[in-house]
């Protein structure tokens, strides 16, 4: 079913349309935000929240640990080592938390978590480094300006540049299985990493390995419809595809759904930084993928792969929701169709609403202290399905911010 769209973001559209840089003047803000279903008392009643969820969810964290997730029939809360890809996640959280709130313990929370995560700098055997590293010190230096945090990050992207060889022109996802030079969707998430680098140091280098990257995964992770297989393997002397995988979804040929988001948000980081109209045109086909799907629930809460059967029994992925709503609150800004620009707004809206809703908010206390229910890790391996991520908080918060820094204030 095709969703309809009830809400009407004109004005706040044409608001960001004119300028997408300006403040709209404050007549123009008071009557886009009172036509807005999120509010600001919406947002600080999500955030009050998740500050009080994630003060229990640190009381259940061992000092040399970060948080994976919570499995609810063993009650048993999943911890990790800092080399596991996620762990930047957890204090990003906590440094967005910290700035929507003021709540300093956040602020401290997370600057405990930066001291044992920091060796993962030199860390050359994992593409993660974007998801691990910038998530949690990128947010760290930008709201505290501790330059040691720029050195740690400085140095996490050189190790992350080791991955990248040109024979392939592409950064190395994976260095187990029995893979040749596996490159995996999710990678476009390390990019905006790299931007920040080659701004940081001066080193065009790192911008230079992302157009490459992008540009190579724009010819061969996606299908004419634009969805995306989650492994391209290629042979590492010749760069040639040798087969293409999804590992994480139903079927090699399925859209297995975060996949989907990370592509989108990737495109849209892109853009973001070349300003080169194709990473555009990519970012709008993947988010038509997903908004046309026929799959896709009213609450706007996917399947965990877009070519699971629709049905209630069927685990939906909170995970890839808030990345969606995230990554449409931004695509919304760069598009230049103002119907596109209503429709990602309203998608991300009803996304929103949805994650903060009791179908998928947890109850103060319970969840392990996680903020989200219903996230899908990896269900062919059964792992991590139907729990809390971390990442699913992660992004959900980062919408719940974006919203309000570009849309009420
Ligand atoms: N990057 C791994 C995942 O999305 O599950």
């Amino acid at each position: 079913m095709k969703l309809t769209y009830t809400f009407t973001f004109s004005l706040l559209a044409a608001g960001f349309l004119a300028s997408a840089c300006s403040q709209p003047k404050q007549k123009e803000k008071e009557e886009a935000s009172n036509e807005t279903p999120i509010t600001q008392e919406f947002i600080e009643e999500n955030v009050a929240f998740s500050v009080k969820q994630y003060q229990h969810l640190s009381s259940l964290v061992p000092e040399d640990k970060l948080p994976r997730t919570y499995l609810k029939d063993e009650d048993k809360f999943v911890t990790s080592g800092t080399s596991w890809w996620t762990s930047g996640f957890y204090p990003g959280t906590l440094l967005y938390l910290f700035e929507m709130s003021g709540d300093s313990t956040m602020l401290e929370l997370a600057e405990q978590k930066l001291e044992i995560l920091e060796k993962e700098k030199d860390n050359t055997g994992t593409h993660d480094l974007g998801f691990m590293l910038f998530c949690s010190f990128g947010n760290a230096y930008r709201i505290t300006g501790n330059e040691h945090y720029k050195e740690v990050m400085l140095q996490g992207a050189e190790s992350l540049a080791t991955r990248f060889h040109p024979e392939t022109g592409l950064i190395k996802s994976w260095d187990h299985g029995s893979w040749k030079y596996p490159v995996i969707i999710d990678n476009m998430m390390n990019l905006e990493f790299l931007f920040w680098a080659s701004e940081a140091s001066g080193d065009d280098k790192y911008r230079n390995i992302n157009i490459s990257h992008a540009d190579s995964t724009i010819k061969h992770h996606f299908r004419d419809d634009y969805s995306s297989y989650h492994v391209v393997d290629y042979d590492p002397t010749s760069g040639k595809v040798v087969e293409k995988k999804t590992h994480q979804g139903k079927a090699d040929d399925s859209a297995w759904a975060r996949g989907q988001s990370w592509g989108l948000y990737g495109y849209i980081v892109m853009y973001r930084d070349t300003k080169n109209q194709a990473y555009l045109d990519q970012a709008e086909n993947i988010a038509a993928f997903i908004l046309d799907h026929p799959n896709m629930p009213e609450d706007m809460v996917p399947y965990w792969d877009y070519d699971a059967p629709a049905t209630d029994s069927t685990y939906r992925d909170a995970s890839a929701a808030a990345l969606n709503a995230s990554a449409f609150l931004e695509l919304s800004k760069y598009t230049k169709d103002k119907a596109k620009a209503e429709e990602y707004v309203t998608a991300a809206e009803k996304t929103i609403i949805s994650l903060s809703s009791d179908k998928y908010r947890a109850k103060l206390g319970q969840n392990g202290g996680f903020i989200l229910l219903h996230s899908v890790g990896s269900l062919p391996h059964d792992s991590e399905v139907d729990v809390p991520l971390t990442y699913a908080d992660y992004y959900y918060i980062e919408a719940l911010k974006r919203y309000q820094d570009w849309f009420l204030n």
